[in-house]
């Protein structure tokens, strides 16, 4: 096969991740997980599949998940990025990390910091009615140690708190 060069395009970006501004100088086809990871040490997102498949890059990206390997870190220019570095205040964990531990939602750990961040959002998007709903609307992430049952019961109980 033919080798090909292709010459690599920078851009300088500013991304607003966990409330702090961020200014990075990046090739242009790096993703925004990529450059949590790689560019600024937030390794709590993980990566799984790498193609959209798994939800284990899950994190906000102006309120709204999106999944950080499918998205390139400059078209993030100058907008807010949450990862679950970012959901604690003051010391205080979010109250979906609290449940997570309270159910047990996990066992490895590996795709628990994507499945918080798409719950954060799917209480503040309000579809977390039933166990239905919260399966459904929580269905893009992956978890191969098969805690689901656990997960919905931590959502469950955030969403019946009326808590984010
Ligand atoms: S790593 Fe992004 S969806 Fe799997
Ligand atoms: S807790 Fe192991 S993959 Fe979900």
């Amino acid at each position: 096969m033919e080798n090909t060069v292709s010459a690599e395009a920078y851009v300088d970006v500013m991304l607003r991740v966990n409330g702090s501004a961020r200014r990075l100088r990046l090739d242009s086809r790096v993703t925004l997980l990529d450059a949590l990871r790689d560019e600024l040490d937030l390794t709590g997102t993980k990566k799984g599949c790498d193609q959209g498949a798994c939800g284990a890059c899950t994190v906000l990206l102006d309120g709204k998940r999106v999944l950080s390997c499918l998205t390139l870190a400059a078209q993030c220019e100058g907008r807010e990025v949450t990862s679950i570095e970012g959901l604690a205040t003051d010391g205080r964990l979010h109250p979906v990390q609290e449940a997570f531990i309270r159910h047990d939602g996990f066992q490895c750990g590996y795709c628990t910091p994507g499945q918080i961040m798409s719950a954060v959002a799917l209480l503040q998007e309000g579809r977390a009615g039933s166990d239905e709903e919260i399966r459904e609307f929580m269905s893009g992430n992956l978890c191969r140690c098969g805690a689901y049952p656990n997960i919905v019961a931590a959502i469950r109980e955030v969403a019946g708190r009326g808590s984010e």
